[in-house]
């Protein structure tokens, strides 16, 4: 008989390793370290194992991985993406060698021990030397299609440098290096986007897009380190002539590899490269270590989630015990309230951590995390501190629950977070921790365009407390100009003219200024088409701004919500006081047939620029798209047509020349 706390037990682990599979599979965002997963894993195992009876064939021990994405085709692999089992220990280790000695009694071993690339696997799959089809890893049997962002990675062979007849597969981490990382994240934090937690998360997040063209822009790479299926090309007989193969054919292949004779030599590997990772540009979790022979590797096959001949040695997490003292508010610069934890300060890694940040209210709840609490810290991706959880055994009951106040702490206006976003933000438009963003924003060439008010004069009028607001910018005089460093009295001449020009600039370009958050200024230019101007804006319901077809529910409530707020209202009065034109003429349209179509241009036009074509299409009440959909109506099909083209023709869209669009237009 099994007890109920046995039961209890059992069922208890399968839906936590349920919900973390699900974090890591399908949401790229895990909660827990591998360490702290596989010794969930592991529990259950041994319980399940212990009683038999409740063995059942849903446990999450019973099953490769996750789902496959929605949104990309899915592809059948031809042989099983499997994962590795992890050791621990260097006793761990040496317990898989001895296993190997006991599933092939009397042979001898050699290693090939290789870098363990902290990114997301894929599958290449190649026909005749020609790339065919890349793919996510999926739930082990079945993975996205992914072909088109994968072939944005330059390291991609696309054709392989040697004539490779037949099918072949291989295997390889993609990755985003740790400068990369740093780069992405600082232009994501300008550009107000949510910052990604670590490389792994935006290396997955960037093969998850479902347009390629931003895929490409992400500093994706990536290593390939297995050749499983090959059709008429002989499978070179051990791992090393594989690596050597793949390298031949024009894959990159980690430099760092070992072959090994012993265990002890594989041990030896492992501890140079634990102590040096710290200085590779990429993460590395640990050490592979794989069987040489593939004879020997496929008599010792597989389980149903790892093969017997590799397993993965994994790198100590860094991990320490602190105490969080606090936990404080920052205000980003687009307003973004960021709660962070204030530890009393930890040595950690050759650093001392005093802070982490805690993402937000939703991560702070979901980890229970207090002030006064005890937690274990990790440099998460190795460089970033993360709380991993708190020790609630710790707590004495004086701990603090936090929440995020209705109030921004900085300036005090209203705190809002939309439907589908974790973040909270200060929505005040004249909020100090924003404000110098604002000012830049406001003023940039594609907004009010204030030729001449660059980020240093920005800063020294904010810190100087000129500036409150955007509004203050039309109070500006000469003689407080040209007393700030670097201003003559040339430039702030010219400066004072730009400023009082941009006061009639069109109210599209004056509510894309505004900054109001997802609208853009193609957003701002259909909301000023439809409401002429800002007063009726301002005072538009949800409802009437959601009947725009171009304005989606998300961009809807920020507009509302920001009109609501009373402090933009009172800055919006401002700019009316100092002149600020804020209504656009009511320029008749044409009702066409035309009216409401959508055209993609692709390829060279002979008659036309770029302008002269898209100022046709508006005129007759049309819009000019930059990416062909379902949605599109014409795709203008000019000299060198490129990818549009081809991907007009797969949707059936319909395609014209320069010569019908022309008629079209007249
Ligand atoms: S060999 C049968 N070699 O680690 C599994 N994997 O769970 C063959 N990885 O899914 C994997 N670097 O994504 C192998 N040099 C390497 C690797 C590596 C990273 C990843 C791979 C795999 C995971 C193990």
């Amino acid at each position: 008989m099994v007890d109920n706390k046995t039961r209890e037990k059992i069922a208890r682990l399968r839906e936590e390793i349920h919900y973390h599979d699900y974090k890591y599979y399908i949401e790229n965002n895990p909660e827990i370290s591998d360490y702290e997963y596989d010794q969930l894993m592991r529990e259950l195992k041994r319980l399940e194992e212990r009683h038999p009876s409740l063995r059942s064939s849903n446990s999450p021990t019973q099953r490769v991985g996750g789902m496959p994405e929605e949104g990309f085709p899915t592809v059948e692999h031809s042989v099983p993406m499997l994962s590795l089992e992890n050791a621990y220990s260097e006793e761990e280790v040496r317990e898989f060698e001895r296993r190997l000695h006991r599933e092939l009694p009397g042979e001898d071993f050699q290693y090939v021990v290789e870098r363990k690339i902290d990114g997301v696997s894929v599958s290449l799959v190649y026909e005749d030397g020609e790339l065919q089809r890349g793919s996510t890893r999926g739930d082990g049997r079945r993975g996205d299609d992914i072909t088109a962002n994968l072939k944005t990675i330059h390291t991609i062979p696309l054709e392989l440098r040697k004539k490779v007849r037949g099918r072949i597969e291989v295997r390889g981490e993609i990755y985003i290096s740790r400068s990369g990382f740093q780069q992405l994240n600082k232009k994501r934090e300008q550009k107000g986007e949510s910052l990604f937690a670590n490389p792994r998360n935006a290396a997955a997040g960037s093969l998850k897009l479902l347009d390629p063209r931003i895929t490409s822009q992400r500093p994706l790479d990536g290593f390939v380190y297995a050749l499983p299926y090959t059709v008429e090309v002989k499978i070179p007989s051990t791992q090393m002539e594989c690596l050597e193969k793949l390298r031949e054919w024009g894959f990159r292949v980690n430099p760092h590899f070992r072959l090994c004779k012993d265990i002890d030599e594989v041990l030896t590997y492992c501890r140079f490269w634990a102590k040096k990772r710290e200085e590779l540009d990429y993460e590395v979790d640990g050490m592979v270590i794989k069987v040489n022979n593939i004879d020997q590797q496929m008599r010792l096959g597989s389980t149903a989630k790892n093969p017997r001949w590799a397993i993965a040695s994994k790198f100590q997490a860094k991990q320490a015990t602190t105490v969080i003292r606090d936990i404080i508010l920052q205000v980003g610069r687009t307003g973004a309230l960021t709660p962070v934890a204030i530890f009393e300060p930890t040595p950690l890694a050759g650093t001392t951590i005093t802070r982490a940040t805690l993402h937000n209210e939703d991560e702070i709840r979901r980890k229970d995390i207090r002030i006064g609490d005890t937690a274990i810290i990790e440099k998460g991706g190795d460089i970033i501190p993360q709380v991993v959880k708190v020790i609630e055994s710790k707590r004495s009951g004086a701990e603090k629950e936090f929440s995020i106040p209705k109030k921004c702490p900085v300036c005090g206006a209203k705190v809002i977070k939309l439907e589908d976003e974790a973040v909270s933000r200060c929505i005040g438009s004249s909020c100090p921790a924003q404000l110098k963003e604002k000012i830049a924003h406001y003023a940039q060439r594609t907004a009010m365009n204030m030729e001449g008010l660059g980020d240093k004069l920005i800063e020294q009028l904010v810190d100087n407390k000129i500036i409150l607001d955007v509004s203050d910018l039309y109070k500006l005089d000469l003689f407080t100009l040209s007393s700030l460093e670097r201003m003559g009295e040339k430039s702030a001449q010219n400066l004072l003219f730009e400023i009082k020009k941009s006061k009639s600039q069109p109210l599209s370009r004056l509510i894309f200024a505004l900054g109001i958050r997802y609208v853009g200024a193609g957003g701002a230019r259909i909301l000023a088409d439809n409401f002429f101007s800002l007063e009726a804006l301002a005072t538009a319901s949800q409802g009437s701004l959601q009947e725009i077809p171009e304005i989606g529910p998300r961009t809807a409530q920020s507009t509302l919500l920001f009109f609501q707020e009373e402090k933009n209202r009172e800055l919006l009065a401002r700019l009316k006081k100092w002149g600020v034109r804020m209504e656009e003429e009511r320029e008749e349209k044409r009702e066409t047939s035309l009216t409401g179509k959508r055209f993609v241009f692709t390829g060279s036009l002979e008659h036309y620029t770029h302008q002269e074509a898209k100022d046709l299409v508006e005129k007759m009440g049309a819009r000019v798209v930059s990416s062909v959909s379902q949605k599109t109506d014409y795709v203008v099909v000019g000299e060198n047509a490129g990818s549009k083209y081809d991907k007009a023709k797969a949707l059936r869209v319909k395609t014209i020349t320069e010569e019908e669009f022309g008629e079209l237009m007249k």
